[in-house]
């Protein structure tokens, strides 16, 4: 899989790739990140990128003619790039989404920055445009970072086990039933004793009890599209 980040500042991306799980899949060759900035573009004499809003309103926003030929470079080099937006004005990007984009060779995520990306550019170039929440942050690149990482997880061989894809939250509809890690005691408080026994059938049903658990409290909407299984 290739990435590539549009954006004014990649800075803000590039730590991310410096360390963990998808250092190890860059080195692995299982992933490849490019970054194409904007500015680069730019047929303003001061290499400007943004204006302010036609028809008014509050802040600058990126102009079209950077972006229109980033892109159409990007395009021209390779015609199967799948182009996502991010953008707080989008439908929230979910799991679901995770594992069909990990089925793709290349993704380009344009991240705006200001007030937003005129509207043109995204009525031309998006395949898709995801927000990552309903809330406002003062650009993209978080949001690309969050959907390039819950991507790439889907893609075989990042994860060193893959087995731990399939139990997660949102694979099943519930989320995950609590996890613990060693010393079996620890500060007078102890593991739930049945995972001391090594029953795992009884393991396995204590673990849909506590998952049915924390979806009725955290997510009750989601708990009504799930059928229950245990009284709660
Ligand atoms: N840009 C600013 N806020 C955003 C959000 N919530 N999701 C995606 N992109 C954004």
């Amino acid at each position: 899989m290739t990435y590539t980040f549009v954006t004014l500042f990649s800075n803000l991306i590039e730590g991310y790739f410096k360390d963990s799980i998808l250092k190890r899949a860059i080195d692995k060759e299982l992933l490849e990140i490019k970054y194409l900035n904007p500015r680069d573009y730019s047929s303003n004499k001061h290499s400007k990128v943004d204006d302010t809003a036609v028809g008014g309103g509050a802040g600058m926003v990126m102009n079209p003619q950077p972006l229109y030929d980033a892109l159409d470079d990007l395009k021209k080099e390779d015609e199967n790039v799948h182009i996502v937006f991010l953008t707080p004005v989008a439908k929230p990007f979910v799991q679901n989404d995770a594992k069909r984009l990990a089925t793709k060779s290349h993704i380009a995520f344009v991240s705006g920055r200001y007030e937003g990306i005129d509207e043109r550019v995204i009525e031309k170039y998006a395949d898709e445009v995801f927000s990552i929440g309903d809330y406002i942050l003062t650009g993209g690149e978080l949001a690309s970072l969050v959907i390039c990482d819950a991507v790439s997880r889907n893609i075989d061989g990042v994860l060193g086990n893959s087995d731990s894809l399939t139990v997660e939250s949102f694979e099943t509809q519930l989320l995950e039933a609590p996890s613990f890690s060693k010393p079996k005691n620890y500060e007078g408080l102890s593991v739930p004793s049945e995972y001391l026994k090594g029953n795992h059938s009884k393991i396995r049903s204590l673990k849909l009890a506590m998952s049915e658990c924390k979806t009725k409290f955290f997510r009750p909407q989601e708990l009504k599209k799930y059928k229950i299984t245990t009284k709660l």
